[in-house]
C-alpha cells in the first residue's frame, strides 16, 4: 500500500466488475445511437479508458479539462482550461466523470453543454458520494456510491498524487 493511505474502498476486482456492468448497461442503451463520450480530465482518464473497452457499441471520444468547482470561488462558474475539440451539436453525448461530490461541477458542465444542442446528454460517474444535501445533478450511470470521505486512486488525486493506484482508497 502506498504511504499516506487508509482503507481500500473499491479494490481492483470490484473496479473491474463495476466497469464491466456499466459497459453492458451503456451499450444496451446506445445500440441505435452514435455514442460520443466526453471525458472530464483528469480524474476520469483511467476509468474512461477501461469503460471504452467494455463497450460493445462504437464510440467516439473527446476531452474537456476544467478547474473543479471546489477550487473556484463561490461564483458557481467552472473555468474551462481545455475545451472540447469537436462540436457536440446533434450528437448523443455521454459525459464521463471520475467522481461526483456535490454535483456542482457536473451541473455547470451540463448547462454549458446543453447550450451546444446535443441530440441527447447523459452523465456517468464512476463514484458518487452519499451526502446529506441532494446532489446538484442527476446521474444516469453510477459505478459505486461511497461515503462522503476524500478518496484517491484510479485517476483521482490529492494534489496530483495517487492517480496511478489501481484501486480506490481513503487518505489516512
Ligand atoms: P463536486 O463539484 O462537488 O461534485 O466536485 C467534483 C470534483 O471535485 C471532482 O471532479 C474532483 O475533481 C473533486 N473531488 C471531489 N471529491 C473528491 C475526492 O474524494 N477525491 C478526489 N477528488 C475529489
Ligand atoms: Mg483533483
Amino acid at each position: 500500500m502506498a504511504d499516506g493511505l487508509g482503507d481500500v474502498l473499491v479494490d481492483q476486482a470490484a473496479i473491474e466488475s463495476e466497469v464491466a456492468r456499466l459497459g453492458v448497461q451503456i451499450s444496451g442503451d446506445y445500440t441505435d445511437k452514435r455514442l460520443h463520450i466526453v471525458s472530464v480530465l483528469k480524474g476520469s482518464a483511467l476509468f474512461v479508458a477501461d469503460l471504452m473497452r467494455a463497450l460493445s457499441v462504437p464510440a467516439t471520444i473527446d476531452f474537456i479539462s476544467i478547474v473543479p468547482y471546489a477550487e473556484v470561488s463561490a461564483s458557481g462558474v467552472v473555468r474551462i482550461k481545455k475545451d472540447l475539440d469537436d462540436p457536440i451539436e446533434g450528437r448523443d453525448v455521454l459525459v464521463v466523470e471520475g467522481i461526483c461530490a456535490s454535483g456542482l461541477t457536473l451541473s455547470y458542465l451540463l448547462r454549458n453543454f446543453e447550450t451546444r444542442n446535443p441530440a441527447s446528454l447523459r452523465v456517468c460517474a464512476f463514484l458518487a458520494k452519499r451526502r446529506h444535501e441532494p446532489r446538484q445533478v442527476q446521474l444516469d450511470y453510477i459505478g459505486r456510491e461511497i461515503p462522503d470521505v476524500f478518496v484517491v486512486g484510479y485517476g483521482l488525486d490529492r494534489e496530483e498524487r495517487y492517480r496511478n493506484l489501481p484501486y480506490i482508497a481513503r487518505l489516512a
